[in-house]
């Protein structure tokens, strides 16, 4: 695997989860790949997860690390070409990507959507222009669009705790005061997509997400419906994506929040959320610290799905 920005990337999924079983049984197994390589880690927004996750991982790989936040301590970047740069940025992205390129081996780049204009966001600009000019291979640590690593942990998460061969997977948006992007709903959507189990998105009307991300999906907007049954919950907010309202708050309904009352309405199902998470808002203290509550290995797997991700890409170096 050359660069990872999407579920394809990964090729055959049952292969990818048993070779995350793998690598989870001895993280080290593979520290020889790493050795001499330096993965850079650039950061564009802020992170927990994800920038220590992925850096446990590639130490697992034997991997020197870099960190950057480019917010802090590094110059201010210009991102669009023809821009008179007579404001506060100092450096254009065309002159830092590939100098940062020849600090490193490999590089991941976690660049949200600005929410400033939807087709920039939709093309990728900024992991785009990574992928074109830095000569590395690429992966995102969560783009404008898609958030692949975090998916490949929901899917490995998911297969460590199903009960039936096709559970039912149920994604419901759920309420947040501030604009979030949709790169989590979006990519966990094309994942669940990829696989055969029983998948049903729930949002109130406006929260429609992109049909190429959708598929084929179930789209119901009664959520208790959509909870009658269920083997797993991923509850996620994010902002609108239809036209005018892209990127904005247009419901804060609180009785779109998971609680016990609607859990009861499922099969006993696991609780699942990305992180970090708005208690209160998403879901209710009660739920999220239940023993069907599974938030905590979910995000543990992200060690393991970016373990993944970087042997692949090592052993194509
Ligand atoms: N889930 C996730 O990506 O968490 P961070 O934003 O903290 O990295």
């Amino acid at each position: 695997m050359r660069h990872f920005t999407n579920v394809k990337d990964l090729g055959n999924l049952k292969e990818a989860v048993q070779e995350a079983f793998e690598v989870k049984k001895n993280r080290f197994a593979y520290k020889h790949l790493g050795q001499d390589k330096t993965l850079l880690m650039l950061f564009f927004n802020s992170s927990l997860r994800t920038r220590l996750s992925t850096q446990k991982a590639a130490m697992n790989l034997g991997m020197n690390v870099i960190v950057l936040d480019v917010n802090q301590g590094a110059w201010k970047l210009e991102t669009e070409r023809g821009v008179v740069m007579d404001g506060d940025k100092s450096e254009h992205l065309l002159e830092a990507i590939p100098v940062m390129g020849n600090y490193c081996d490999v590089i991941g780049v976690r660049a949200f959507a600005k929410f400033e204009n939807k087709e920039d966001d939709y093309q990728e600009k900024i992991l785009s222009q990574f992928i074109q000019y830095s000569g590395r291979p690429v992966f995102s640590m969560e783009a404008a669009t898609r958030h692949p690593l975090q998916s490949f942990a929901d899917l490995i998460t998911i297969e460590e705790y199903k009960q039936k061969e096709r559970p039912k997977v149920v994604m419901s948006w759920a309420p947040h005061p501030r604009a979030l992007p949709q790169a989590v709903p979006n990519s966990f959507a094309e994942w669940m997509n990829a696989t055969d189990y029983e998948f049903v998105i729930t949002h109130p009307e406006g929260y429609e997400l992109d049909p190429k991300f959708t598929g084929n999906a179930r789209i119901e907007y009664d959520q208790r419906k959509a909870f009658e049954g269920a083997d797993f919950i991923y509850a996620k907010n994010w902002a609108a994506y239809a036209d005018p309202n892209y990127g904005k708050v247009i419901n804060t309904d609180r009785s779109w929040t998971v609680d016990a009352e609607k859990m009861a309405l499922t099969d006993n199902a696991y609780f699942m959320h990305c992180l970090p998470v708005r208690r209160n808002m998403i879901v209710t203290d009660e739920v999220i610290e239940s023993p069907r509550s599974i938030v905590i290995p979910e995000a543990a797997n992200r060690e393991i799905s970016a373990q993944v991700v970087l042997k692949r890409i090592l052993e194509n170096l």
